[in-house]
């Protein structure tokens, strides 16, 4: 839409009302580019009307739908000529920018689409009491939003979260519900994982078995509890699938929140609930089987079978219908070479076309896909191993493990999410005791919020490739919504900020304050997060694999300067890298040579860690006493690992 939308909220009132102050500062988040706080406050009250201009009625439905639920006010929208909606408009804001205006009197919001009035409908609810986001009334609130004046548009126009639900499966219900909340935080880009080989989650007409075969397994998988999900069939088996009705509507509810869906259709590897339905299309003669575990598997496409290519043409000539995004996903990353290299077909077809390695192979694939997406005008995107045997021609690389850069720098379009700063599945603690059971990894909200997405060292010229930033949600020990939300909260939140407001103006202090108001929001919206904490707990020391034996024997540390006061000490050992873990048999503390505390359960840490955490009763510290921290430890299966001591002393709470 060219033309500049307005919408006015509640001028039926003359007269200035120079109410309180609000009782809090402004907590928008992301950030607004440009914000200037005035005296005052608009006060919303149950006569106020929503005046829209022609291309800004959509929006001002939306808002009164929001603004009604919790003040049970009417708040008529009503229609204005176009002449009067864009007098006085600023157009140079961008697609998705826009300027909010609130005064005593009136609040006014201009943009020049409709997205940009979205976005300033979603600061307009923020700047108001967190009971807004009620779905029921609430009575006895005032409500009232500092008076402001606001600029904002995005730094980045990919601004993105991805789900994965072939691991666990979330339904159209859920789904939306998670569009709600990246809308509420300006997020536009819901890339959503669709098939994996532990599950394929959309119906293909063509291909029934994708779906009655490739969306079921013997059960929730992954070593969790069957009752952390109610995701089963009639039959009692695991899983689901979105029916191209489902996802039609999907689509249509992202549309509405101005968040553009991303399918991902993965090949030529994580295929193996693709390939257990149709082990015809697969390298080797199967049979295959969805694996209740994740990993890379070795159950892959066939690219030496014309009829491969058919089956992934066909498949896609229907996603192509359903998704009105011009970019589709196909996946691409973590392909084993070996099931092509012990493959006499496939080594027959890359010997046919002069290609050297399995790299070069996939690339050999991507491009034949890329051609078929392009012809029917979509724009192929893939993970960043699409790069490695030299890159489709107009594809863009998703950067997960490098190669954003150097593909930029070759003048590709770039999203970047490496698994460092947006990988939402790693742990959110580095005490894994109080945490639900994560993939791995350590991603604290701070890293999180540190991330800028344009690559070191890229050419200021090439930076425009760079499209932005996503969060990635592994979902392989994620059962149910209200963990996603969990792993999502608020690093999504940390993410939104990134991608949309300006890096100088990014300020963590800042954004941990306005997340009191943002959890009361999700509060509002029933959204589950984590409740922000500072990390306290200390590295202490660390193990290398030259102090493991293969039996016990004790490693020492000096936790002189840790032991600062009277309490229970938690002390946790961390394994960070190697094949293998080490058996724990004990954690104690001596002072000046003698051993004061003691714990002594056993526990391992490794990959799937064990009862790790020790706690040491720690009497009030001795002057210029020598503390010692020792482990008796044994390697388990080979002593190659390494890992991090954590000691964490809070204080006693203080006594009355
Ligand atoms: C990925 O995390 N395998 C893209």
């Amino acid at each position: 839409m060219n033309s500049t939308a307005t919408l006015i909220l509640g001028v039926c009132i003359g007269t200035l009302t120079f109410s309180a102050l609000a009782e809090t500062e402004p907590s928008i988040i992301p950030l607004p580019q440009r914000m200037e706080l005035h005296d005052g406050s608009f006060k919303l009250r149950s006569d106020a009307k929503i005046q829209a201009g022609p291309d800004a009625l959509k929006t001002a439905e939306f808002l009164a739908g929001t603004l009604r639920k919790s003040t049970g006010y009417p708040l008529a929208v009503v229609a204005t000529d176009s002449a009067s909606a864009t007098k006085d408009a600023n157009t140079n804001l961008g697609p998705e920018g826009y300027e909010l205006s609130v005064t005593a009197d009136s609040v006014v919001l201009r943009a020049s689409t409709s997205t940009g009035l979205f976005y300033g409908a979603q600061s307009l609810l923020q700047l108001l009491p967190t009971e807004i986001f009620s779905s029921q009334v609430v009575a006895n609130v005032n409500w009232q939003a500092p008076c402001v004046q606001i600029q904002d548009w995005p730094r980045f126009k990919w601004r993105g979260f991805m789900l994965d639900v072939s691991r666990h499966f979330y339904n159209k219900s859920e789904v939306e519900q998670i569009l709600d909340a990246m809308a509420l935080h300006k997020l536009n880009t819901f890339h959503w994982h669709l098939t994996d080989d532990n599950g394929w989650r959309i119906e293909i007409k063509k291909y029934p078995k994708l779906t009655s075969i490739g969306a079921w397994r013997s059960g929730v998988g992954f070593g969790l509890a069957s009752n952390s999900t109610a995701a089963y069939g009639p039959d009692g088996r695991y899983g689901g699938f979105y029916t191209q009705k489902e996802i039609r509507e999907v689509v249509a509810y992202a549309a509405d929140r101005h968040i553009t869906v991303i399918p991902e259709i993965e090949m030529p590897g994580h295929a193996l609930a693709a390939l257990t339905a149709y082990p015809e299309f697969g390298t080797g003669d199967g049979p295959f089987e969805i694996p209740m575990v994740g990993g890379v598997n070795p159950g892959i496409f066939s690219p030496a079978k014309p009829e491969t290519f058919q089956f992934l043409q066909d498949v896609l000539t229907e996603v192509f219908q359903l998704f009105s995004s011009p970019i589709v996903h196909i996946g691409g990353d973590e392909v084993p070479p070996e099931p092509w290299t012990h493959d006499a077909a496939c080594q027959a077809l890359m010997k046919k076309e002069g290609l050297k390695t399995p790299d070069e192979l996939e690339s050999w694939f991507i491009r034949r896909i890329e051609k078929f997406v392009n012809a029917h005008g979509k724009t192929l995107i893939g993970w960043s191993e699409i790069a490695r045997g030299g890159l489709a021609k107009n594809a863009i690389v998703m950067d997960w493990i490098g190669g954003g850069r150097e593909a930029a720098a070759d003048g590709h379009d770039v999203v970047m999410t490496p698994t460092s700063f947006c990988y939402l599945d790693y742990y959110q603690s580095r005490d894994h005791s109080t945490e639900p059971h994560a993939i791995g990894g350590y991603l604290p909200l701070q890293k999180v919020y540190e991330f800028e997405p344009v690559p070191a060292g890229l050419d200021p010229q090439l930076q425009h490739h760079i499209l932005g930033g996503q969060g990635n949600l592994w979902t392989e020990y994620i059962a149910n919504l209200k963990h996603v939300e969990y792993m999502a909260f608020p690093r999504l939140a940390a993410l939104a900020e990134v991608t949309w407001s300006a890096k100088e103006a990014r300020n963590f202090a800042d954004f941990t304050r306005r997340l009191q108001l943002e959890n009361k929001r999700l509060d509002q919206l029933g959204i589950n997060y984590r409740l922000y904490r500072p990390e306290t707990r200390i590295k202490v020391g660390s193990w290398m694999p030259s102090q493991i034996k293969s039996t016990p024997s004790a490693i020492e540390w000096d936790v002189t300067k840790n032991v600062t006061a009277e309490g229970t000490a938690r002390v946790s050992l961390d394994y960070t890298s190697g094949a293998c873990g080490i058996n724990i048999d004990w954690v104690a503390l001596s002072e000046d040579g003698k051993e004061i505390a003691r714990d002594n359960h056993t526990g391992f840490t490794g990959a799937s860690p064990r009862d790790s955490l020790y706690l040491l009763k720690i009497p009030a510290p001795k002057p210029g006493a020598h503390y010692a921290l020792r482990a008796q430890v044994a390697g388990f299966g080979g002593t190659d690992s390494v890992g991090d001591v954590f000691w964490d002393l809070p204080p006693l709470s203080s006594k009355p």
